[in-house]
């Protein structure tokens, strides 16, 4: 059954309660398996010409109402702070965006703690200095509905004046959707209420729609403030955008230098991600990948945590746990349910293999472009760098990181709960390094026509 075959399947038209028709499909709608697609960074020079060709590219993209069809391509358009200023957008609606999306990435490293070779100062000139105004994705299902797609926007671009075009990067994956590591990717995700897709088995309750779309009743009870006036605001969500140059050499070198054997190699990898790379998760299996069970997203998400409290079988200290620790007990109390976040990463570089070693790491051959959706996005990324990637007393760990996107400033450690006594692996290094990132405003369809328009 493919994707859209398996979301039909679940998609109960009569318990839609959002305005399908105004929100970006891309919020709602996961990316097709296997995918192709693209990132374009553009600078709005002149507001008239910017908000011109915005006008023109909203065309393209559809809404999440059509979220059952097969679409071949779609765009979806998010933009920031310096953008809407750059298109015009008055300061009387400016300021009344989140004070973080107000000032940028760049500018919140220290909140994102993006120091040392994570730093602003030597991330790409495409995220540098308040480069990247509009950010265009195109998703789609083959190379050859991608071109066409491309072309489309590319002659939008070049009949448009007053922008210029910063940055482009291609990604995608096959049918397994695996990430440079060799992990499949994007499996869990939280069910919005009210868009009419029923959770799959483990996704636990869905989550109220306002913690990921403006204007609606978010898990409070009551609506998040949203950015005014409320044609620009409601039905509009936050991006948070960082690409990742990824190191898989130096991961394949770390895991050769503390497990003999590929088998030990890849349990020692899965115990750091939380799952195998077919998707398995440690829960479920705890001692051997399962590839069956990998694919099959009715039963791949569908685990918790409680008989597992010591870690004994999936450590605290993995991404997967420490990015979701579902009814974990935490030191730190924390409400694990406004963390939760639509991810929409893309991938690039070639696949892995066990034989890529540092030497072959660098010149941005491998990455991912973590992107994510939520209404308190800002709030979610700052705390999720500070508490649950870059720290790790709130799991009992003190100052241990992230293995997998954690910041290493000096070689860290990773650990592991065994009978009688713990593991702990050192030599954890920065396996995914920073190369710059944006916060960003994905407006509805009305939203992006109301900017268009200019009638302030
Ligand atoms: C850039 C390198 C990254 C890699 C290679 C990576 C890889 C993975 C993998 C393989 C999974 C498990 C499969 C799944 O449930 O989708 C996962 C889950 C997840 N990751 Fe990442 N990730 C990266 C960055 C991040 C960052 C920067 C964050 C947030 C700050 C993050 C948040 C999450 C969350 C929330 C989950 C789902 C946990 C769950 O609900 O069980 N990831 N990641």
């Amino acid at each position: 059954m493919s994707l859209l075959e398996k979301i039909r399947d679940r998609f109960r038209p009569d318990r839609v309660t959002l305005q399908l028709d105004d929100i970006q499909a891309l919020i709602l709608r996961s990316r097709p398996e296997p995918y192709v697609g693209i990132h374009a960074m553009l600078h709005v020079d002149e507001a008239e010409g910017g908000r011109a060709l915005l006008g023109r590219l909203a065309q393209h993209i559809p809404s999440a109402g059509t979220w059952t069809e097969d679409l071949e391509a779609w765009t979806g358009v998010a933009i920031s702070h310096a953008g809407l200023k750059a298109l015009g957008v008055p300061e009387a609606s400016l300021k009344t965006f989140p004070l973080a999306f107000q000032q940028g990435m760049a500018k919140r490293a220290e909140q994102l703690r993006d120091f040392g070779e994570n730093a602003p100062q030597d991330w790409e000139d495409a995220y540098r200095d308040d480069h990247c105004h509009i950010a265009l994705t195109i998703y789609a299902v083959d190379k050859d509905r991608l071109d066409i797609a491309v072309e489309k926007a590319m002659g939008e671009y070049r009949a448009s004046s007053g922008v210029t075009l910063v940055g482009t990067h291609e990604f995608g994956a096959d049918a397994e959707a695996k990430n440079p590591f060799g992990f499949r990717d994007s499996i869990s995700q939280p069910t919005v209420a009210g868009a009419g897709v029923e959770p799959q088995p483990g996704q636990e309750r869905a989550i109220a729609p306002g913690e990921f779309i403006l204007g609606e009743n978010s898990e409070t009870g009551a609506p998040l403030s949203i950015p005014q006036p409320e044609a620009l605001g409601r039905n509009g969500s936050f991006v948070v955008l960082r690409k990742y140059d990824s190191r898989v050499g130096a991961f394949n070198d770390f895991l050769r230098a503390h497990a003999e054997g590929e088998e030990a190699q890849h349990k020692l990898a899965a115990k750091m991600f939380g799952r195998w790379r077919s998707g398995a998760p440690l829960p479920l299996s705890p001692d051997h990948d399962d590839e069956a069970l990998g694919a099959d997203p009715q039963r791949s998400n569908d685990f918790s945590f409680k008989d597992d409290a010591a870690g004994l079988v999936c450590p605290h200290a993995s991404h997967m746990r420490r990015m979701n620790p579902r009814d974990s007990q935490l030191t730190i109390l924390t409400d694990v349910n406004i963390h939760r976040i639509i991810r929409r990463s893309s991938t690039f570089g070639p696949k892995w293999t066990p034989d890529v070693t540092a030497r072959d790491d660098g010149d941005d051959q491998r990455g991912i472009f973590f992107i994510f959706i939520s209404a308190r996005a800002y709030d979610t990324i700052e705390f999720l760098q500070q508490e649950w990637v870059n720290r790790g007393n709130f799991i009992d760990l003190a100052e241990e990181r992230d293995p997998i996107v954690g910041l290493h400033d000096k070689p860290g450690s990773f650990t592991i709960p065994k009978d009688p006594a713990r593991q702990r692996v050192n030599g954890v290094t920065t396996f995914n390094r920073l190369r710059g990132g944006e916060y960003l405003f994905m407006p509805s369809l009305t939203g992006l026509q109301w900017i268009a328009a200019g009638r302030w």
